[in-house]
């Protein structure tokens, strides 16, 4: 089986396919997501030893003053030119269910392993922007449902990746025929499958099925180790081992107070606020009750990183923050930057070597 375990803390970068990536931000050195800079993006990871390439899933923009992300790669498309492009980095694909086909989608994801060499990982995501599917048609299942089909999406996925002969399936949503698919991927192996959610069904569907459970942080530190600890253990009830993969905003400067500035200058007073609001009433966080501070909260965190848990400082401090993380469970951060090609050589050179110092990994 494949594993994203060379280093005890994996690390890689998030939202790089998408223009602006994860800050809804109205500064002009926000993201531009050309396939140049992704081309060159990957090979600088990849030159400083990251471990992947995680691409949003996106189909449409957020609206407002950027239109946040509306300028978007597909991310199977653009994993199979990232792993072409590269010769060690992993890329994801993060795939929606209910949008591909899943015979599609083990032939396409068959492709971008070979072509990787076995670099390419599933990054399984069952549906959220409703607008989005709208825009393409299809339905958005009921949130339980799309986890059902989601289920059986996987059976097929991982079946005809493994088969050697044809095989039918009879499902709710899927009835195949004969499936019979070549070539399999990169030795026969099954790519590392990770699964995006924060609902207990989602939490539930990824402690099934993944390698790893791609969850946001929704409090602060000193809980890392009680969520990290209850998904583990809702793996280990199917007896199951799983990584925990969680998302973080990288605010990194000389001084913490440097950092906060840089934050409260793009994820505040240059927030993209039409659409960060359309991405708070997307995701249904608007509740009833909730205090002033905690609407900003949600806004910021909406604004810094698209939702992501900010990790702001200096040097030391970012990757004090790292180890709590990693200490509390974390096996594998997906890092944003404002804007990747400048922001990540100072992460590169002043965070990566603390962390190797700190033993998380390895030089
Ligand atoms: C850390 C994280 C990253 C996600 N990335 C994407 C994405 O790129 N595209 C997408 O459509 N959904 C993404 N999702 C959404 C989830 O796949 C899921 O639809 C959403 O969390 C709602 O389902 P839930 O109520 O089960 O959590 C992400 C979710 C989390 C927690």
């Amino acid at each position: 089986m494949r594993r994203l375990d060379r280093h005890k803390l994996s690390l890689g970068l998030f939202g790089a396919n998408c223009s602006g990536g994860l800050a809804v931000t109205t500064v002009p050195e926000r993201w531009d997501a050309s396939w140049e800079n992704n081309r060159r993006l990957a090979v600088m990871a990849e030159e400083a030893g990251l471990d992947f390439m995680l691409p949003l899933g996106r189909w449409k923009g957020y609206g407002g003053e950027t239109d946040h992300n509306g300028s978007s790669f597909e991310t199977l498309t653009w994993a199979s030119g990232i792993l072409a492009a590269t010769s060690r980095i992993m890329a994801f694909g993060t795939v929606h269910v209910s949008l591909f086909n899943p015979v599609v989608a083990a032939k396409q994801i068959a492709t971008a392993d070979l072509i990787g060499q076995g670099r390419f990982a599933l990054n399984l995501v069952c549906g959220w922007n409703r607008d989005e599917f709208d825009m393409l048609g299809v339905d958005l299942a009921e949130h339980e449902d799309r986890y059902e089909q989601g289920q059986e999406w996987l059976d097929i996925v991982t079946r005809a990746w493994s088969c050697p002969t044809a095989f039918d399936y009879d499902g709710k949503y899927y009835r195949v025929r004969h499936t019979d698919i070549h070539p399999k991927p990169h030795k026969g192996e099954r790519p590392l499958i990770v699964c995006a959610g924060n609902s207990p069904t989602g939490r539930d569907f990824a402690a099934r099925n993944a390698d790893m459970m791609f969850t946001n942080l929704r409090a602060g530190l000193d809980d890392v180790s009680e969520t990290t600890a209850a998904l583990r253990q809702m793996a280990a009830g199917y007896g199951r081992d799983i990584g925990v993969f969680t998302n973080v905003a990288v605010i990194c400067r000389p001084t913490r107070k440097e950092a906060e500035e840089y934050f409260h200058y793009y994820a505040v007073e240059n927030a993209d606020a039409d659409a960060v609001e359309n991405m708070v009433e997307g995701r249904g966080l608007n509740k009833p009750g909730q205090s002033a501070e905690e609407k900003a909260q949600i806004r910021r965190r909406a604004a810094g990183g698209n939702g992501a848990f900010p990790v702001i400082g200096c040097p030391d401090e970012v990757a004090a923050t790292m180890r709590r993380l990693s200490e509390g469970g974390v096996s594998a951060l997906a890092v944003g930057l404002v804007n990747y090609l400048e922001h990540f050589p100072y992460v590169r050179d002043e965070v990566l070597p603390r962390l190797e110092r700190l033993g998380l990994r390895e030089g």
